[in-house]
């Protein structure tokens, strides 16, 4: 008989479990958004870690989090955070991400820009060697979402891709801050921190789900041998200046 493996799902549960390792009784964490924060957020609940509260990335996290007991914190009332947890739709060999699938990207960035450490709880099946193969999250202002589609098609740091307006139920997906998605296909993003930098700076990009600056910490990646702690901490700086 061959050796049981792990679906997806569960996955994502060992990794989240493992996060609890890096949360300490009393204090106030950062969350992120997701199916695998879900599962921190089931497993923290359960631990009995008795921490002050948490800095939440999304509508949906925050509900979670008063579900579970768990005190959601304004992030404007926190100076910094130690730790920020949350997953990703990609992760590569420099923890470099892509996040976004759940639309939460804008303030996963600003929890994520709180923290001084960032923990990534994701399925080995987001590991990937050049970011790209799943769609780019990029939050705009709705009446300049047709131009940056352009710009995405035209070409940015030595590629280019297809944007597409993520729908909702009644038309155009609205995000917790009010505004619309493309999700880019086709881009091979083989210098991220210069293409946050750059597709930052055109007009009407809120967020791009490009995490460089921001990127993991430490990601706690789960495979069918187990969870592998992975260590970015020594990696290039940040071109934070
Ligand atoms: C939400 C995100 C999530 O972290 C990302 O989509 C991964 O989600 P999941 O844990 O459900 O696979 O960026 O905006």
């Amino acid at each position: 008989m061959g050796a049981a493996t792990h679906t997806q799902d569960e996955l994502k549960a060992m990794a989240a479990r493992a996060a609890l390792a890096y949360v300490e009784p009393g204090q106030v964490i950062g969350v992120g958004t997701g199916s695998t924060v879900n599962h921190f957020l089931d497993a923290l609940a359960q631990s009995g870690l008795d921490v002050r509260g948490a800095v939440s990335s999304s509508e949906a996290s925050s509900q979670r989090l008063r579900a579970l007991g768990i005190a959601v914190h304004d992030s404007n009332a926190v100076a910094d955070l130690s730790v920020y947890i949350d997953g990703a739709d990609e992760i590569d060999g420099s923890g470099c991400m892509i996040k976004g699938g759940g639309a939460a990207l804008t303030r996963e960035k600003i929890v994520a820009a709180l923290a001084r450490r960032f923990i990534c709880v994701a399925d080995q099946s987001k590991q990937v060697q050049v970011l790209g193969r799943f769609a780019l999250p990029v939050e705009v202002i709705p009446m300049a979402a047709a131009h940056i589609g352009r710009r995405f098609a035209a070409g940015v740091c030595g590629t280019s891709g297809r944007a597409v307006l993520r729908e909702g139920p009644e038309g155009p997906l609205v995000t917790d801050n009010g505004q619309h998605l493309l999700d880019v296909h086709g881009l091979q993003i083989t210098d991220p921190l210069a293409f946050e930098q750059t597709v930052n700076q055109w007009p009407g990009v809120v967020t791009v789900g490009v995490f460089a600056q921001h990127r993991a910490s430490v990601c706690l990646l789960a495979t069918q041998d187990g969870v592998q702690t992975l260590n970015f901490e020594a990696g290039p700086p940040s071109a934070d200046c």
